[in-house]
Formats: C-alpha cells, structure tokens, sequence
C-alpha cells in the first residue's frame, strides 16, 4: 500500500464557542480560544490517499486533481474567512481542530475516491493549528 500526502495551507479566523452552554462555561473551558473578536491561525492541512499504484500511470492519485478537489471543496470556502460564520458547511459547527478534519474529510471524501486509482482511499485529514496542535481524521484502509 502506498500512501501519498498533499499539503496545504490557509488562514482563518475563529471563535470556540457552545452556544448551547453558559458564557461562564465556555470562557473558563475555551480560555482565550473563546474570545469574543475572534482569533485567526496558520493552518497546514495533510491529505493522504492510500492505494495500490495503478499499473498505466504509476500514480495513486494524480497530485495535481488532489490539488484541486482539496482547493475547490475546502481551502477555497476556508481561506481568509471566519470558519464560525462563513463556511457553509461548518455551520453549527464549534471549529475545533477535532471538528474540522471530520468536517474536511466529508468534504474530501467522494471526489478524492473518484479521483484516486481504484480501491485507493482518503485514510487521512491532519489539521495544524499551530506546529504543536494537531487533529488528525484517520480512517484504516
Ligand atoms: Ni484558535
């Protein structure tokens, strides 16, 4: 099995915040993560594919249709918005890290699969929101 990775980046803002619990509750859990003006980040996302390389091309996936189905399906709604207000399918959403990369990887899935040599599969989106906070969605082959 060979896994291939594209990495991107995009800037966001945000604000961790549930509404359906008290202002006290989410400032002493969210801390400074909570405030009000929102904060914003540099995010790295990793996708890998997984799959037996096809015999023609060579290739997993072609990483310049990866390119693309990532950049159209979520760095171009994400990229210098507010993920709580301005990405459809975020809505209702507490953008933590946790949340994103599921979020993502339903974004991802069916293209990246159509795309990808068959029996290939999206197995993995990694979010950092800094170089030492991760959340990765991972699923087994
Ligand atoms: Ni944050």
């Amino acid at each position: 099995m060979v896994y291939v990775t594209r990495k991107t980046h995009f800037n966001a803002a945000h604000r961790l915040h549930n509404p359906n619990k008290s202002d006290e509750w989410n400032q002493k859990t969210f801390g400074d993560c909570n405030h009000v003006n929102w904060h914003g980040h540099n995010y790295v996302l990793e996708v890998t594919v997984a799959g037996e390389p096809d015999v023609d091309t060579g290739y997993v996936i072609d990483l310049g249709r990866l390119k693309k189905i990532i950049q159209d399906n979520v760095i171009s709604k994400c990229d210098h918005r507010n993920l709580n207000l301005d990405v459809d399918f975020l809505k209702d959403i507490n953008p933590t890290s946790e949340n994103l990369v599921k979020a993502f990887y339903n974004e991802l899935k069916n293209d990246i699969e159509k795309a990808c040599v068959e029996g290939g599969k999206l197995v993995s989106v990694k979010l950092f929101e800094t170089e030492r906070n991760i959340a990765e969605y991972r699923v087994s082959i």
